[in-house]
């Protein structure tokens, strides 16, 4: 490693507060050594240590036109120069921000109106809070206030977004969540199902508890309904056969609006435009973040339904201008980024890609790791796959957390030059490479993947944490 490198790790342990990162250890010394990323090309990130890695995580599911498109950095380069800045409040607006409404409109389902911008998913979360309130305030229904997530849900990490999430790691300490928030049974088939049961009788008994939920509460009191198509980072879980079905008609049943948090399944990534369309999703919001600009530069949005933007006019009748608004909102060179990631989702055929290579991907990863004795379940759908790692496949027996499995499994994958992702509850090892992905690179995951599943299956036995079943 050159001096360099050294350098810039020992001023990042001295000056920077990262994410998901245990503080102290970070900033002693005593954690793993700072990982300074140099480059990317395609579906590959090189490191300062001169390592090529494939990036079967596209960042953070994000990055999904790949890495290195010129054409992107020439788009914001010409906008940055031509107007790098206006505001839109009051009306001002500019035109890569319009031709990007136009046709994240047209991608969308069917029944959206319009389109407000943030920065992340968590900014575009809390307002779709914000919404659910102001909607049921003007319609005349100020109880109808309470906002159901699902345990192990995603949803962000701002006050009311990380209550949103379902993930305890998430509330701990932060006196979170706050406000009225509820959370309902985590669809997972697999651990959550009673013996005997089918995926379909397991999507009812999630309807019905969610139904129970509302009945309790009083259904004047629900507002809304909030879940990722496929629930991304709570473990990578697509939904049982029947469950957005079944979960839409309780919805409408009590008149609780749906938020469909696309922020990983929108602009490709399940092999169709929205994984609402995937699942006939009818949502009244949707959240979209990530693969709108493929993290070229920060950009997420509300894209709002026809019946909540009939209310939020009436609302502008009864209280003035909307009383929202960042600075950055609608920014003209996240907007341009956008569109120029667009042209190339659309010219590269990727979401095409996303479900034919993304077929491909499930398939191979059921054929390698279905036996696999340290894999409980093998899932996935497009661009998303994870594997379960367990203890005991017959007894559905989980590793003790202290083991660390999942992340032991994510450093093995690494020093095969493959970035998986221990996802954060669990032992999980997530995959979700960027959309144009091609066959010969999914042989390569696989590969890689097998080569790490074996090192740790070898290491846990030798250090008897584990014993193959
Ligand atoms: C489904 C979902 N919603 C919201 C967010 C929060 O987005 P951000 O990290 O951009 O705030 C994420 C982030 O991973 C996400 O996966």
């Amino acid at each position: 490693m050159s001096d360099a490198t050294q350098r810039l790790q020992a001023l990042d342990r001295k000056t920077v507060f990262h994410s998901s990162t245990h503080l102290r250890a970070h900033a002693d010394g005593t954690g793993p050594a700072p990982r300074v990323m140099e480059g990317g090309k395609g579906v590959y990130v090189t490191d300062a240590d001169g390592n090529s890695l494939l990036d079967a995580f596209a960042g953070l599911y994000c990055v999904n036109i790949g890495y290195g498109r010129a054409e992107v950095a020439e788009a914001i380069y010409h906008q940055a120069k031509k107007l790098a800045y206006y505001h839109t409040y009051a009306g001002h607006t500019n035109e890569p921000l319009v031709t990007l409404s136009e046709r994240v409109l047209k991608m969308a389902p069917e029944g959206m109106s319009k389109v407000y911008y943030g920065l992340g998913g968590s900014d575009a979360n809390e307002l779709n809070v914000k919404l659910v309130w102001y909607y049921h305030n003007v319609i005349g229904q100020p109880e109808k206030k309470k906002i159901i997530s699902r345990l192990r849900g995603y949803h962000g990490c701002t006050v009311m977004s990380g209550g949103l999430t379902g993930l305890p790691l998430f509330h701990t300490a932060f006196d979170l969540p706050v406000g009225p928030i509820l959370h309902t049974d985590c669809p997972h088939y697999y651990w959550g199902a009673e013996p005997g049961m089918s995926e379909l009788e397991f999507s009812r008994q999630c309807a019905d508890r969610l139904e129970a939920m509302i009945l309790a509460e009083g259904p004047e009191t629900v507002g809304a309904f909030i879940g990722e198509p496929v629930l991304g980072t709570g473990g990578i879980i697509p939904p049982p056969q029947g469950y957005w079905d079944a979960i839409q008609a309780v919805l409408s049943k009590y008149e609780v609006l749906l938020i469909a948090d696309e922020v990983v399944c929108g602009f490709g990534r399940l092999g169709t435009p929205f994984g609402s369309h995937m699942y006939d999703i009818k949502p009244d919001l949707i959240t979209i973040a990530k693969g709108l600009t493929s993290a070229y530069l920060p950009l997420s949005g509300v894209i709002v339904g026809e019946r909540v933007w009939a209310v939020l006019e009436d609302g502008s009748d009864e209280y003035g201008p909307i009383g929202h608004g960042y600075t950055y909102s609608g920014h003209p060179i996240c907007a341009a980024a956008a569109n120029a990631n667009l042209d190339i989702i659309e010219r590269e055929s990727l979401i095409d890609n996303a479900r034919d290579t993304g077929a491909y991907l499930q398939q191979q990863m059921r054929a390698e790791f279905s036996d696999h004795p340290l894999v409980g379940e093998v899932r996935g759908v497009g661009m998303l796959a994870a594997l379960e790692l367990v203890a005991d496949r017959e007894r559905k027996q989980r590793f003790e957390p202290a083991d660390k499995v999942g992340l032991r499994a994510a450093a093995a994958c690494h020093g095969q030059g493959l970035i998986a992702r221990a996802m954060p509850h669990g032992d999980i090892l997530g995959f979700a490479p960027p959309l144009l992905m091609t066959s010969s690179q999914v042989d390569e995951l696989v590969v890689k993947t097998r080569a790490a599943l074996d090192f740790i299956s070898d290491e846990l036995l030798r250090e008897g944490v584990w014993r193959a079943a």
